[in-house]
């Protein structure tokens, strides 16, 4: 199956790995396309996962610092962190909080990459609710990139092009049914087009 460039999803083509499965957005005809990770992607993630794990805190906090250094527009969003310079950051409980929890939600995805059914369940629903925290769609591919320079080091001599990828495809993966499920939900909070409501 090919793969297209949609309006709210990116689907790599230029990974020989790159598969996807896609579905139709019926009001707005936009033909959605959810990047596949295949079996040796998901054996080297759970491998370098294990690697990472002691030392997820900071790499939170670098994933989240770097982010908001390239992209500062994405800091405002977190208001908590609105103004903070970036040695503030560097100590704050908040942002170590806050990288504690997206990685304990990798970890999840990690802990399910043969449960395609409930990673999908788990990344609608996280879609749905940052669409409440007042992130855009096009934030969400920011993270994967960050992500991957922040856990570098972590991993060293076990770090190669191939894990890199790897990594990357995950986040693709996330970001497509992330944005998919924000696509549904009013920009108010109001009601999901597929039914479910904010809570
Ligand atoms: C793959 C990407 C991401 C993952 C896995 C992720 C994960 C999470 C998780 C697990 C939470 C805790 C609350 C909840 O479960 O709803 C959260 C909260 C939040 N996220 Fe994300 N997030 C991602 C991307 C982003 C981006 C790109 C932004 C901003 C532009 C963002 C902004 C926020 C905000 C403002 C909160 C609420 C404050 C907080 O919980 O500390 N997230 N995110």
């Amino acid at each position: 199956m090919g793969c297209q460039q949609t309006k709210n999803t990116t689907c790599d083509n230029s990974s020989s790995v790159a598969n996807c499965h896609g579905e139709k957005d019926i009001e707005n005809d936009i033909e959605y396309r959810i990047p596949e990770v295949n079996d040796r992607q998901k054996e080297l993630i759970t491998e370098t996962w294990k690697q990472l794990v002691d030392n997820i805190s900071n790499v939170g906090v670098i994933t989240f610092m770097n982010l908001f250094e390239t992209h500062p527009s994405v800091q405002d969003v977190f208001m908590p962190f609105k103004g903070l310079s970036k040695e503030e950051l560097s100590h704050s409980t908040e942002l170590r909080a806050h990288g504690l929890r997206v990685m304990g939600f990798v970890q999840k995805i990690v802990a399910r990459l043969h449960e395609p059914e409930k990673t999908e369940a788990l990344l609608r629903e996280l879609g749905r609710s940052h669409v409440m925290y007042g992130a855009k769609e096009e934030y969400v591919d920011l993270i994967g990139p960050q992500f991957v320079f922040a856990v570098k080091p972590s991993v060293a001599d076990h770090w190669t092009d191939e894990v890199e990828e790897s990594w990357l495809q995950l986040f693709r993966y996330m970001a497509a049914i992330m944005k998919m499920a924000m696509a549904e939900c009013p920009d108010n909070g109001g009601q999901c087009r597929d039914g479910h409501t904010w809570h």
